[in-house]
């Protein structure tokens, strides 16, 4: 597959066309940023470690039936993956409480949820990825309430597979984030889903194992992401 021209550049990736106008390398960086890019830096190998870790679940969500944008993993930082439309919705899934929820809600880290929040975030960057609910995405026509429902049930459906996925290797999964696509008219996963994009807490110590180890400089970030590596790679 022959990489030709750079399309865009975001804060961890950068998007490249290929010789196939429905394929495009994403190319995995090591930019680390936090809190809309307020705080940036590199993590070692980052790149190398988060390719493999979306790989490995991408790879687990397309065996189980989820619809993706992956396709092959091509380098140590490269993935070919389906040209999508991007939806402008990030969604985020929390199942303990964490981060922004604490911080706006007032609630203690670590809280137990009696069930799992879904929340939408307009992905833009210059608002600061506003959240939003499914009147702001009608209202404003970023997606159609049909897309709003294969989104919802596809990511309910990505919970419990990445509860169960991440549990059998003694990880909880506290919250992540997902983006979707459109291709050829149909809603798929697109992304990537990393240490970057979730929360991982090690099962029974609450040792974190995601980005939180850089947005609040706890340290020992590498060996946080070699550490995910190691267990998804088992
Ligand atoms: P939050 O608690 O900061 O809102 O983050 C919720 C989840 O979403 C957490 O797993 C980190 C992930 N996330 C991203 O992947 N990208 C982002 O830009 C933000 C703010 C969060």
């Amino acid at each position: 597959m022959e990489k030709r021209d750079k399309i865009y550049e975001g804060k961890a990736k950068i998007l490249y066309t290929t010789d196939d106008p429905n394929l495009i390398i994403q190319y995995f960086k090591d930019d680390a940023t936090a809190f809309n890019a307020a705080k940036r830096g590199t993590i070692a190998q980052k790149g190398v470690m988060n390719n493999q870790i979306s790989t490995k679940i991408f790879e687990f969500l397309k065996e189980e039936g989820i619809p993706t944008h992956y396709e092959k993993t091509l380098s140590d930082r490269e993935m070919l993956v389906k040209k999508v439309d991007i939806v402008p919705v990030e969604v985020i899934i929390r199942n303990v409480a964490a981060g922004s929820l604490c911080r706006s809600l007032g609630i203690e880290e670590g809280k137990e949820l009696s069930c799992s929040i879904l929340e939408f975030c307009y992905k833009e960057d210059k608002l600061n990825d506003p959240l939003i609910n499914e009147y702001h995405i009608r209202a404003l026509g970023l997606a159609t309430d049909e897309e709003v429902e294969t989104i919802k049930k596809y990511t309910f459906k990505i919970n419990e597979l990445m509860t169960r996925f991440f549990n059998s290797l003694n990880i909880d999964l506290i919250d992540f984030k997902l983006e979707f696509g459109r291709f050829e008219g149909q809603i798929i996963l697109a992304d990537e889903i990393s240490p970057d994009t979730c929360r991982l807490w090690e099962s029974g110590t609450g040792r974190k194992l995601d980005k939180d180890r850089f947005r609040k400089d706890l340290g020992n970030i590498e060996e946080a992401y070699q550490e995910v590596l190691n267990r998804v790679s088992k």
